[in-house]
């Protein structure tokens, strides 16, 4: 089923009574997410992502704005009746069911000719169980099972009516680095299998760009950039979303547009083919990791000389199958920033050097108005 948002606004009265302004938690969002795909809601901690998930669901009711699903307008609809399943941050089980009624629960109150008999609800639960494998649990009590396990529960709870949208608010916070990644992997197989629309809320972008057909990365309420992961990450419309994405970050630093030539510090590094017509300005340029070359490395040119960027070198740092040169520069964008290039490890460099210089990969070079923060080039 397709979600729909037009002009989708939640605005809070400010909780300190003193203060009028209010806080727009979600604003005008305006977009619609596909039928059967997994999308990934990304931002920083109080963008709004939590609030979106909840005027979805029913449980607050937007300010300004209509909601579809499919051609359905459900804005008035109440929570109950709009065929969602949501899991939440804290999985909040029943401590005092077992597995087979905490799942079941979502059953019982089933009004109607929904109604069902204990033998279709533990069919139903079953079933449920089943995707996200954990039928043999089913007389396990929640504080008998690891995060990971409660964690499938809660997924299960949420999937037993079958919804049409599924909701995920941070659903792998509680858990290790590498359940997280297991759980992960477990809720995308689980979308596929079962391709049901849903919405993956976390603040954390590797997580997001893993496993999301589509990412929407927010800001203070108000979307950013939408797109498949790998474009958001090669296309970034902004400074803001530039920074957002990609371990470890994008490097920034100061520079300017001058005379068709790209400069940061004194050295022009990058040309006309890149500037074209671009008008002489101050400007932010990101460059990623990836996207610096050793210099030395390939042609045995020295530092300074034309096209290169020189920076100070303070440390190699040997990672297997790549190496991180860490170095600083004048004109970063936060003085002594340690910045990163990610090299391959057959690149021998002595640490013992002062300085590294590093040719730049034109297309892992973004560069952003000063007054906007939107992007240029
Ligand atoms: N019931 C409420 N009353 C007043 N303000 C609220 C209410 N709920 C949320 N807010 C505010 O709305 C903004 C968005 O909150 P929300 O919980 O949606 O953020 P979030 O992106 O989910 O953050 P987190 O990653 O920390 O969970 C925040 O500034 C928050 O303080
Ligand atoms: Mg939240």
């Amino acid at each position: 089923m397709k979600i729909r948002f037009e002009g989708l606004t939640k605005r809070f009265p400010n909780r300190d009574k003193r203060i009028k302004t209010e806080v727009v938690a979600v604003d005008h969002f305006t977009f619609e997410i596909p039928d059967g795909k997994l999308v990934g809601l990304l931002g920083p901690s109080g963008c709004g992502k939590s609030t979106a998930l909840n005027l979805i669901c029913g449980l607050e009711t937007p300010t300004e704005g209509r909601l579809f699903f499919d051609e359905d307008d459900v804005t008035d609809i109440p929570a109950e009746n709009r065929g969602v399943g949501m899991v939440f941050q804290s999985y909040a089980l029943y401590p005092h069911l077992n597995v087979k009624k905490n799942i079941m629960f979502p059953l019982q109150n089933l009004k109607g000719d929904k109604k069902m008999t204990k033998e279709q609800m533990e069919q139903k639960a079953l079933e449920a169980a089943r995707i996200v494998q954990i039928e043999e649990l089913m007389d396990r009590r929640p504080n008998e099972m690891s995060g990971g396990q409660q964690q499938r529960v809660a997924i299960a709870r949420a999937l037993v009516k079958m919804p049409r949208v599924l909701l995920l608010d941070e659903p792998l916070s509680n858990l290790d680095a590498r359940l997280r990644i297991q759980t992960r992997e477990e809720i995308k197989r689980i979308q596929n299998e079962t391709k049901i629309t849903t919405v993956f809320v976390t603040h954390d972008q590797e997580e997001a760009m893993s496993i999301s057909d589509i990412i929407v990365v927010m800001k203070d309420g108000a979307i950013h950039q939408i797109g498949k992961p790998q474009e958001v990450y090669d296309q970034p419309k902004n400074l803001f979303v530039a920074k957002f994405l990609g371990t470890p970050p994008i490097n920034v630093f100061n520079g300017k547009i001058e005379g068709g030539s790209l400069v940061i510090g004194n050295e022009k590094v990058l040309g006309k083919d890149f500037v074209k017509d671009t008008p002489n300005q101050e400007v932010f340029v990101g460059i990623r990791p990836e996207g610096l070359l050793l210099r030395e490395g390939k042609d045995g040119k020295q530092t300074g000389s034309e096209g290169a960027f020189t920076t100070e070198l303070l440390a190699i740092e040997v990672m297997g199958r790549d190496t991180s040169v860490v170095f600083s520069h004048t004109a970063s964008e936060i003085a002594g920033t340690r910045h990163r290039a990610i090299v391959s490890s057959d690149n021998a460099i002595d640490p013992e050097k002062k300085n590294v210089a590093f040719d730049l990969n034109p297309k892992k070079v973004f560069v952003f108005s000063k007054d906007t923060q939107e992007r240029l080039l």
